[in-house]
């Protein structure tokens, strides 16, 4: 039987996937702390429905970036595609634009990013990992630009690469049929290296990742291109302010899945803090431990505009490639409008805080 809802892909994954692939997929860095506290955040909040509201209509549409959407559910930037399906980037592209989704790809992409474009019917941002050569990230810019992506996503949060134990374990490296296919050769021999104790991923950002980004290079990347700029990985509000004064277009309020600091605080936690200060002039979106439903509701009710999905993503992939992928999205989407319908909110503008109640500790 297909599955029901998320979690059910991904026990359809891990039978599918190579252990230390699916270890890569679905590890955090260090004791795994913020991975499995930023499922528990959406449990902190339970639901005020509202009865008798007319809800025969749901509407899920949302205009981000100038781009109206049918529904707030973004695929978030993944790197290597290719090691839970062949087709990797290319299928999640097509399921993400059949289902009127916006798509993330990433600098480390599988497929190359004019490929991903090429079969693409939905709208794309391009994912910026800064290299330490900077000649080596305008190129990719160029190239985003080029192919007709809609703004450029800068990670912020990854100036190292946290240390996921598991990959250290297993000395996770690519395997020679999936490569970071934006760049030559070099790069993927990087990626691969296999010595026990070493993750492959790890070595790589430690060698190309440029860890000397400041609020400054927020400016160069936006001297260097006229692309929308949205960073990714901020949780504070200190930061918030800052990015706003840096004049960025928007804001992904993540913890990297849990892959990058352990112990940092759970999206979810960190979104109205950094709403607040962002105070409307910027776009908020969300990232981390989003499952079900009723995880985008409260995220939205919380000020974010849209939210973006990672590993589920990744475990639709495994299982079904593009089919895979359509049906996870479409399971979600018909969850959240569930969750309107049920909690009296027909549309995206009437959710707020009052439909949530903090739970008691
Ligand atoms: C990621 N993430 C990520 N982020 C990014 O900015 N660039 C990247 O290349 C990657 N690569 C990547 C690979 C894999 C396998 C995972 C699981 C995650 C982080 C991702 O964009 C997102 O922040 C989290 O995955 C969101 O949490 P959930 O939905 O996975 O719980
Ligand atoms: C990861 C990197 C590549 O989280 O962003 O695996």
């Amino acid at each position: 039987m297909r599955p029901l809802c998320l979690d059910e892909y991904e026990q359809q994954a891990r039978a599918k996937l190579p252990a230390d692939v699916f270890d890569y997929v679905c590890g955090g860095s260090d004791d795994e702390c913020s991975l499995r506290d930023s499922r528990r955040a959406f449990e902190s909040w339970w639901l005020r429905p509202n009865v008798l509201v007319d809800v025969s209509r749901c509407d899920t549409s949302v205009s981000l970036l100038g781009t109206t959407l049918k529904h707030p559910l973004g695929v978030a930037p993944m790197a290597y595609q290719c090691l839970a399906h062949p087709d990797g980037e290319e299928a999640t592209a097509r399921a993400a634009g059949a289902h009127g989704g916006l798509m993330v790809v990433s600098t480390m992409a599988s497929r190359s990013l004019e490929d991903v474009a090429r079969v693409a019917s939905g709208p794309l941002w391009f994912q910026v990992y800064c290299f330490r050569e900077r000649a080596v990230t305008t190129a990719l810019i160029r190239r985003a630009e080029a192919a007709g992506y809609r703004a450029l996503v800068l990670t912020v949060d990854t100036p190292r690469l946290g240390r996921r134990m598991r990959d250290v374990r297993s000395g996770f490296g690519l395997p020679a049929h999936v490569r970071a296919a934006n760049f030559d050769t070099g790069v993927s021999q990087a990626l691969a290296t296999r010595a026990p104790g070493e993750s492959g991923i790890a070595a790589h950002a430690a060698r190309d990742f440029d860890a000397s980004l400041t609020w400054e290079s927020v400016a160069w990347v936006r001297s260097v291109s006229r692309l929308p700029v949205v960073l990714k990985g901020v949780l504070t509000a200190e930061d918030a302010e800052r990015a706003v004064a840096a004049g960025v277009d928007g804001l992904i309020v993540s913890n990297h899945g849990g892959r990058q600091l352990d112990g940092a605080l759970p999206p979810l936690e960190a979104l109205p803090e950094v709403v607040a200060a962002v105070r409307g002039r910027c776009e908020v979106l969300v990232d981390g431990g989003i499952r079900r439903g009723t995880d985008v509701l409260k995220a939205l009710a919380l000020g974010a505009k849209a939210v973006l999905v990672g590993r589920p993503v990744y475990w639709g992939l495994a299982a079904g490639g593009e089919e895979g992928v359509g049906h996870l999205l479409s399971l979600l989407r018909e969850e959240l409008e569930l969750a309107l319908a049920l909690s009296g909110r027909p549309t995206l503008a009437s959710l707020d805080a009052s439909v949530l109640r903090r739970r008691a500790p």
